[in-house]
C-alpha cells in the first residue's frame, strides 16, 4: 500500500481486528486436516464433530455459562437479529436504544412493521443509558430489553447488571449487544443478569462470518432459517469448525493475556491524551465511562471526514461515524443522540487503539495530527468551550 509518509498504522480495531497468528495456524491446521462434515456419522464427521464441540466446550468455560447455552452464527449481526426476531412476536413491547447499532436498531424498526411496540431509550450526554428510565419504560406489555454493553461508537459503558437486575424483577428478557466487550473484559455469565448475549470473533483477533448467541437454558426462540437441525435449529446449515475452532483460540488468547492487554491499551490511551494535552490542537473527548482503547474525540478546527482522509493519505486508519456507513461523510446518528450538536458530530472521529500498537505509534499519530489540524488554540490557553 502506498501513501505520503510510508506509515501503515491502524488504528480502527473497534471496526475489525487483525487476525493473531496463533489463530491462522490453527484454522489452517483444520482447515488441511478436518474436511469431514460435524453431522455425517462417519470417522470424518466425527473428528469435525469433536473440533464444533471442543470449541463449545471452551468457550462456554472461558464466559462461566453451561454449553448447551453457546449458539453458533455468522456473527454478531445474525446473533442480534436471532435474539430479537427469535423472542418478539406482535403486540409484544421491546425496550432498546436510540443508539444501537444498526443489527439491532434496524431489526426493531422492522419488527415495528409487525406489530411489535417499542420504545427506544435516548442514551444520556455522557452517552450511557440511565436504568432509571429503563424502569419508567416497562409496561405489562414488555417481553425484552435489549441494551449494548460498549456502545461502538463512543466506548461508552453501560450498566449491564443493573440494568439486568431491573428486567429480572419485572420478568422480562434481557438482551445485550456485546460485540465491543467480549474479549477486552471479565464476563461472569453465570453471575451477570443477562439472557442473551451477542459475540462477535472479529472485535477479538478472531475470523469475520462468525460470533455467537448466549441464550440461557429454557428460552424459547424461533428460528431465522429454515434447514438442518444445526445449532438445535436456530442457527441452521452446516456448520464452518475451522471458523469456530479460530474464533474459540482468539477468545483463550483474549482471556489469558486480558489484564495485560488492558493494561497496555490503556498505557497508550493514556500516554495519546498527555501528548494532545501538550499540543496546540484544540479537542474534546466524547463519553463517560468508557471502556479503554475506543476514543471518540471531537477536533473542533477540522471536519471529521476531512482528517480521515488526510490521516489516510499518510497511511493511518481511524474513522469517522461507524464502519458500516463510512464513504459518507454524514454526522453519526449515535452522537446527536447524546444530544451533541450536528456541527460538532461532524468534526468527531474515532480513534481505537489495539493491543499491536506501541508508543512510537501514538508518537507519529500525534505528530500527523499536528501537521494536519489547523490549530486555534495557543499552547497552554484554555478554550472556553
Ligand atoms: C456493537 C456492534 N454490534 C454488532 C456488530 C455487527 O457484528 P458483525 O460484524 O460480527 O456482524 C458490530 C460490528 O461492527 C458492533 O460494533
Amino acid at each position: 500500500m502506498s501513501n505520503l509518509r510510508g506509515n501503515n498504522l491502524y488504528f480502527d480495531v473497534a471496526a475489525t481486528t487483525p487476525l493473531d497468528v496463533e489463530v491462522i495456524e490453527e484454522m489452517n491446521r483444520i482447515n488441511r486436516n478436518n474436511f469431514g462434515n460435524p453431522s455425517s456419522i462417519h470417522q470424518f464427521g466425527q473428528q469435525a464433530h469433536n473440533v464444533l464441540e471442543r470449541s463449545r466446550k471452551n468457550i462456554s468455560k472461558l464466559l462461566s455459562c453451561h454449553e448447551s447455552e453457546i449458539y453458533f452464527t455468522s456473527g454478531g449481526t445474525e446473533s442480534n437479529n436471532l435474539a430479537l426476531k427469535g423472542i418478539l412476536k406482535a403486540d409484544n413491547h421491546l425496550i432498546t436504544t436510540s443508539y444501537e447499532h444498526p443489527a439491532v436498531l434496524k431489526v426493531a424498526k422492522e419488527l415495528m412493521k409487525e406489530g411489535v411496540n417499542a420504545t427506544f431509550l435516548k442514551p444520556n450526554q455522557n452517552g450511557i443509558i440511565d436504568p432509571i428510565e429503563l424502569k419508567k419504560a416497562i409496561t405489562p406489555k414488555t417481553k425484552l430489553v435489549s441494551i449494548m454493553h460498549v456502545n461502538n461508537e463512543l466506548g461508552t459503558i453501560n450498566p449491564i447488571a443493573d440494568i439486568g437486575e431491573i428486567c429480572k424483577d419485572s420478568g422480562i428478557l434481557f438482551h445485550t449487544d456485546a460485540v465491543q466487550y467480549i474479549g477486552k473484559g471479565p464476563l461472569n455469565l453465570s453471575t451477570t443478569p443477562v439472557d442473551l448475549l451477542s459475540i462477535g470473533a472479529h472485535k477479538f483477533y478472531g475470523p469475520k462470518g462468525i460470533g455467537i448467541l448466549f441464550a440461557k437454558r429454557g428460552i424459547s426462540m424461533k428460528p431465522l432459517l429454515i434447514g438442518g437441525g444445526q445449532e438445535k435449529g436456530l442457527s441452521p446449515g452446516t456448520e464452518n469448525i475451522s471458523l469456530i475452532a479460530g474464533m474459540s483460540k482468539a477468545l483463550d488468547i483474549a482471556y489469558n493475556k486480558m489484564i495485560e492487554n488492558s493494561e497496555h491499551i490503556k498505557g497508550m490511551e493514556q500516554k495519546f491524551i498527555h501528548s494532545l494535552n501538550d499540543s496546540n490542537i484544540n479537542y474534546k473527548i466524547n463519553g463517560f465511562p468508557r471502556l479503554s482503547g475506543i476514543i471518540n474525540v471531537t477536533f473542533n478546527d477540522i471536519d471529521g471526514h476531512d482528517l480521515l482522509m488526510n490521516l489516510d493519505l499518510r497511511g493511518i486508519a481511524i474513522s469517522f461515524g461507524s464502519a458500516c456507513a463510512s464513504g459518507s461523510a454524514k454526522a453519526s446518528s449515535a452522537l446527536l443522540e447524546t444530544g451533541m450538536l450536528k456541527e460538532d458530530a461532524k468534526k468527531t472521529v474515532r480513534i481505537s487503539i489495539g493491543k499491536f500498537i506501541k508508543k512510537k505509534d501514538i508518537d507519529t499519530l500525534i505528530d500527523n495530527l499536528k501537521k494536519i489540524i489547523p490549530c486555534s488554540k495557543p499552547k497552554g490557553e484554555i478554550i472556553e468551550q
